[in-house]
């Protein structure tokens, strides 16, 4: 197997904060990760790190054998990161549809100047976004693709999540990074969203997924390996049962009135 991201000794200060403290682990291809840890952890600022939001005070993110360190995100994406945020992002007043085709900007060839100039291409170049984005909402469950015109704003919640992942799925990444992806879901649409990340996978044994989870109905589906974070260290890393059982961890959880777990 080859590693996919390579992360060394990253460290993220936000000023006397110290949100990442020294973080280092890789993923392979085709893997999936999921991510736990306490409120304030520095789960999504480890994200934040991957895709060029932040640049790190120190360390090195490596991409498919890229240093991507502190690049911008526009560029990560086209490398083939897309992530969803934990705060769902959308654009409100665009139809489901339109979210989705926005997702692949990086993919698309045609720039402002070649659809003045060449209309006929970047016609067909839409046709085939539209077909594509289509495709890709009903990939998941739920009725998306019969929502597609309208407003994303106007969707449910549970709609919304999976919009986002539609929405990162287009820009075709190599590396999915989901955070908290089930906020908002019930017991049976946090089932359906398990069963769709799952076939995600089956469909692209590629395709390496991290996952940052407060459910553990969702971890537990992915227990080949889990990554405790708290205070910005990784305190326990394995498979779920290991993970869970470690006292670190039931600590790091227990210690902090365990909002969620
Ligand atoms: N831009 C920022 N400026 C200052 N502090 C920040 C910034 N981003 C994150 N932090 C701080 O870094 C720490 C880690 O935050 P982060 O959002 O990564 O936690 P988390 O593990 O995702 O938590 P949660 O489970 O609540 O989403 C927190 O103390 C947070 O307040
Ligand atoms: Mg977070």
């Amino acid at each position: 197997m080859s590693v996919l991201l390579d992360i060394k000794n990253v460290t993220m200060r936000f000023g006397g904060l110290v949100a990442l403290d020294d973080v280092t682990f890789s993923i392979e291809k085709g893997s999936v990760l999921a991510v736990i840890g306490p409120n304030g952890a520095g789960k999504s600022t480890l994200f934040n790190v991957v895709t060029g939001v932040y640049k790190p005070t120190s360390g090195r993110v490596t991409f498919d054998g890229a240093d991507i360190t502190g690049k911008p995100t526009y560029e990560v994406v086209q490398r083939g990161i897309a992530r969803t945020f934990q705060a769902s992002r959308l654009f409100s007043d665009l139809s489901v549809l339109d979210n989705v085709i926005i997702g692949m900007h990086t993919r698309t060839k045609t720039g402002v100047l070649k659809a003045l100039f060449r209309p006929g291409a970047s016609r067909r170049e839409m046709a085939a976004c539209v077909e594509k984005a289509e495709t890709l909402l009903r990939l998941g469950s739920g009725d998306l693709y019969e929502q597609r015109y309208r407003p994303a704003g106007t969707l449910a919640q549970a709609d919304r999540r999976r919009l986002e992942i539609a929405r990162a799925l287009a820009s075709q990444p190599k590396l999915l990074l989901l955070d908290e992806p089930s906020v908002g879901m019930d017991d049976t649409e946090t089932d359906a969203l398990v069963a769709d990340i799952a076939r995600l996978r089956s469909e692209h044994p590629e395709l390496s997924v991290i996952l940052i989870e407060h459910d553990m109905r969702v971890v537990e589906a992915f227990p080949e390996r889990v990554m405790c974070v708290d205070y910005g260290s990784l305190i326990a890393e394995g498979g779920f049962a290991a993970v869970r059982a470690d006292p670190r961890v039931q600590e790091a959880y227990l210690g902090k009135a365990a909002t969620h777990a």
